[in-house]
């Protein structure tokens, strides 16, 4: 599979230019794609674990660090039972069929947000990949599930009164780095890059601190159709992005 797909000039293209280090991705328009084949929208879901595949694979084989997907917001609970069982289902699924070549892969399997809420069916295998992958060094896969960024900030600064209470905060001002270190993504890197596809132009609650400086890019592409190479698409746009950190163009190294 490797040599075909390394001929691949796109994917070429993107291999010789400066890589995100952390991707985030909200992927959106499973319901859609499936409402506009007259389909239940969990078969969108579906087919939407396929791009999940497909996508983290590229982001491994290219050299991506960290590769955040936006699988179950805080917010989506409130969704009809019927279709946050068959998301449910479908996670425990996916933790099942991936683990091998997770494992195989070199991939760390994490995940951040409020994951007590999760069904036991699914946070058992999760916190399964997640123990066997731990000293994995290859790429960083966080599932956001049961997320909200704002829950994420307010988590971090009841964190950094229990660390205060417990002395090991010494009163004072806090900086970012300390902020950030409190996080669900307390060791990632910042993200360099977020992609929401289907067309929406909104953040949705998430990763809204970690995303200060990231580049967005915005597709019209339902998620179950972005595959390998709207990614390298994606990420080709962002390499040809200036990015000045709030610093003037003439201000950034030649
Ligand atoms: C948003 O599309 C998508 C979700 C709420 C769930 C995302 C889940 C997956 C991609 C599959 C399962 C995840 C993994 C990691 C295997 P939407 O339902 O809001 O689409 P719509 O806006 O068209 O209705």
């Amino acid at each position: 599979m490797a040599p075909a797909v390394e001929r691949d000039p796109l994917e070429m293209e993107v291999r010789e230019r400066p890589l995100p280090a952390h991707v985030g991705i909200i992927m959106d328009g499973n319901g859609r794609w499936a409402e506009e084949r007259g389909l239940p929208r969990l078969e969108g879901h579906r087919e939407g674990s396929n791009s999940v595949r497909e996508v983290t694979r590229t982001a491994r084989r290219i050299g991506v660090q960290a590769l955040t997907l936006y699988a179950f917001s805080a917010q989506n609970w409130s969704r009809p039972a019927d279709e946050v069982a068959g998301l449910m289902d479908l996670l425990r699924e996916y933790l099942a069929s991936e683990r091998q070549e997770i494992l195989e892969n070199g991939i760390r399997l994490d995940a951040i947000g409020e994951l007590e809420r999760l069904p036991r069916f699914v946070r058992e295998p999760l916190d399964s990949v997640r123990e066997a992958s731990a000293r994995n060094r290859g790429m960083v896969l966080t599932l956001a599930l049961s997320y909200g960024g704002q829950e994420e900030i307010a988590a971090a600064a009841e964190e950094l009164v229990r660390r205060a209470r417990a002395g090991r905060l010494p009163p004072g001002p806090i900086d970012v780095e300390t902020f950030a270190s409190a996080l669900w993504t307390g060791g990632l890197p910042p993200v360099d890059l977020v992609i929401r596809t289907s067309g929406e132009t909104r953040v949705s609650n998430f990763l809204l601190w970690q995303s200060a400086y990231a580049e967005f890019i915005f597709v019209d592409t339902l998620w179950p159709e972005f595959r390998a190479r709207q990614f390298l698409e994606a990420v080709l746009e962002y390499q040809k992005r200036e990015r000045r950190f709030g610093l003037t163009s003439a201000q950034l190294p030649k």
